[in-house]
């Protein structure tokens, strides 16, 4: 007998997966407004704070974001996390084709007039992007603000994307940010999905590995949806392992009592 829920099922491949191409993401009410904040905030240059708990979407949300942005209108530096301002620099230079320059002041000058370039020669605007921007330094922080400094009246040529857990808010509260919060008018958090949006964040996870939504009854999405507060990581978290659970024993629909054990099991000990 196959213990291998992917195949117990007639899956295509794991369910519940965070490579879920950026064209099956499931554009839920919160994540359609908070697309159209992000898009006026790159077409005004601004700053956007994204912020959420863990496992609320954010960077998923942020990746539909940018799948839909046109290449030729914006450069996307995409950035995880990094400690260091030289990292974070280094890393942006190279995303606009450059070799860093080794000092810092050096490579601030080369990213100015590199993100200068590309919108005065190729009319392209530049977007960073920082994910897990909470973790910044305070000195990155402030030197992330003085980047979007350009000497060129109503031309913007930089738009940044800060994402985070909810900590950053907190930050740009911090009179040392003043500056940077006044750059940051598109403040938008994920909180989660409604009760009916999860049944069809089950619908969209599962179409994306061609498997059947209604192996899942209603009132195990409920008790799912209820220990993962909306949260779409947790979701994946029970939903995938009540498959597994389901194929070790032969079950082939996943009810309540199925979720049940799965959450007593993750939460036991
Ligand atoms: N809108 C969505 N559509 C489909 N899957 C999603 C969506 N949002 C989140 N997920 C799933 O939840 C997981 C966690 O989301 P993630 O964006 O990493 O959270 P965060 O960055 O807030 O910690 C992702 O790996 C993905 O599988
Ligand atoms: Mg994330």
């Amino acid at each position: 007998m196959s213990k291998d829920y992917i195949a117990f099922f007639g899956l295509a491949g794991p369910a519940f997966s965070k490579t879920i191409p950026a064209d099956r993401i499931y554009r839920y009410r919160d994540l359609e407004e908070l697309h159209c904040y992000l898009s006026h905030a790159v077409s005004d240059g601004a700053v956007a704070a994204l912020t959420g708990p863990v496992g609320a979407g954010k960077s998923t949300a942020a990746r539909s974001f940018l799948a839909g942005l046109d290449p030729n209108r914006v450069a996307v530096l995409y950035i995880g996390f990094t400690a260091s301002d030289r990292g974070l620099f280094r890393e942006m230079a190279r995303g606009l084709g450059l070799a860093p320059a080794y000092l810092k002041g050096d490579l601030v000058v080369q990213l100015h007039t590199a993100i200068e370039h590309v919108w005065l020669n190729k009319r392209r605007q530049t977007l960073l992007v920082v994910d897990d921007a909470h973790l910044l330094p305070d000195t990155l922080l402030v030197e992330l603000r003085q980047l979007l400094n350009f000497q060129m009246d109503a031309a913007t040529p930089l738009a940044m994307v800060l994402v985070g857990q909810p900590a950053l808010r907190g930050r740009l509260k911090d009179p040392m940010h003043e500056a940077l919060a006044q750059r940051t008018p598109v403040r938008c958090t994920l909180v989660g999905m409604s009760r009916a949006e999860a049944t069809e964040y089950v619908k969209t996870h599962m179409d994306a590995v061609g498997g059947d939504p209604s192996i899942f009854t209603d009132d195990a999405i409920d008790l799912a949806y209820q220990h993962a507060k909306g949260l779409p990581r947790e979701l994946n978290n029970v939903l995938v392992y009540a498959l597994i659970r389901a194929a070790w024993h032969d079950i082939r629909i996943v009810d309540r009592r199925v979720v049940d054990e799965t959450i007593k099991a993750q939460t036991q000990g």
